[in-house]
């Protein structure tokens, strides 16, 4: 199998030469194709990505991704939302569970769930129209895009607990209608116990009984929020991994940014970004994909941890611990 890695920026740099000494310790078959794109290859070649990048991208299987800081040009393009839409990544898995002895604001540690976010359409549809004294984003939802998310949230509830919470906002967005209804629809149809939120309700509810939920699905933007919400509900967004999957490719990504004011330093936690090597492991069908778990555990009931934990270990140092305990069990 052929990984994609794009360390990006700042402290992408950092987490992913982490994470990867933790999948090396797997000693599975992986091609490495390292690609350097984002702000600072802006910054020397006037270009952040090229279609050419994508090019090479498609030709591996997956993606493993760090963080990029948006470039400031007024005519930039995300780069993450490219690589999403040339690959049609639709869904956008991301697990909130809490790490043994962190706690988040909530002090609970009760609580597993699993964000599935649309990924494709919603108010990222890109199809945009901007004037002086008015602007427009159209947001698309379809037949099509809502089944497939839908599906793909109903298989993983049958793995889980068989329960999903469609989250939407159709007393008001007309277009959302169409979402909770393809989502119940599909529901029934695979077997799944379904029940549906309104969007300002779930974000009161996850902070109050986030034990509640199992399965979590919503449109793009609702999920983009609910999501850096439940990162207080686990203590910190540097803990929260996440994958962006489709058909045919896979994109694992930390859902932390690039965070230049601690880039460089070493300090960086690169626990999120070592969770997506656990999810790139279970898209691979790797049984063992679970130790990744239990060394993380390892790491924080023995304190290797960094200074946004309380610590005083740097990112290379949490890399080490992880990779040591996964190479003697
Ligand atoms: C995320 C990020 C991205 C998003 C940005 C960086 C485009 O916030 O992965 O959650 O909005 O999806
Ligand atoms: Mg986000």
């Amino acid at each position: 199998m052929k990984l994609a890695v794009i360390e990006g920026d700042g402290i992408g740099r950092e987490v992913i030469p982490a994470a990867l000494e933790v999948l090396d310790t797997f000693g599975l078959d992986i091609e490495k194709v390292s690609l350097e794109l984002g702000y600072a290859r802006w910054e020397r070649t006037g270009a952040a990505m090229t279609e050419e990048d994508l090019d090479l991208i498609k030709e591996c299987d997956a993606v493993l991704f760090g963080a990029i800081t948006t470039v400031p040009d007024p005519n930039y393009k995300s780069i993450l939302l490219a690589i999403r839409k040339g690959l049609d990544l639709y869904a956008n898995v991301r697990p909130i569970k809490p790490l043994p002895g962190i706690a988040g604001v909530t002090g609970r540690s009760d609580f597993d769930f699993v964000i599935v976010r649309e990924n494709t359409e919603g108010l990222y549809s890109g199809i945009e129209e901007l004037h002086e004294d008015a602007a427009y984003t159209r947001r698309v939802i379809t037949r099509r895009g809502s089944e497939r998310i839908a599906a793909y949230a109903c298989e993983l509830a049958k793995k889980r607990d068989n329960r999903l919470t469609i989250v939407h906002k159709s007393n008001v967005i007309k277009a959302d209608k169409l979402f909770l209804d393809v989502c119940r629809e599909t529901a029934e149809d695979y077997g799944v116990e379904s029940s549906d939120m309104l969007v300002d309700a779930m974000a009161y509810s996850l902070m109050k009984q986030p034990e509640k939920y199992d399965v979590v699905v919503t449109t793009n933007l609702y999920g983009d929020i609910l999501s850096d919400m439940s990162g207080a509900l686990v203590g910190s967004l540097g803990l929260l991994p996440s994958a962006n999957i489709g058909e045919k490719y896979a994109f694992f990504e930390p859902v932390h940014g690039s965070a230049p004011d601690i880039a460089g330093k070493g300090i960086a936690n690169p626990l999120a970004a070592i969770l997506c090597v656990k999810m790139l492991l279970e898209w691979l069908g790797e049984k063992k994909a679970s130790l990744v778990d239990e060394a993380v555990s390892h790491v924080l009931q023995n304190k290797i941890i960094t200074p946004d934990l309380g610590g005083t270990s740097g990112t290379a140092d949490v890399g080490h611990a992880v990779a040591e305990y996964l190479r003697s069990h």
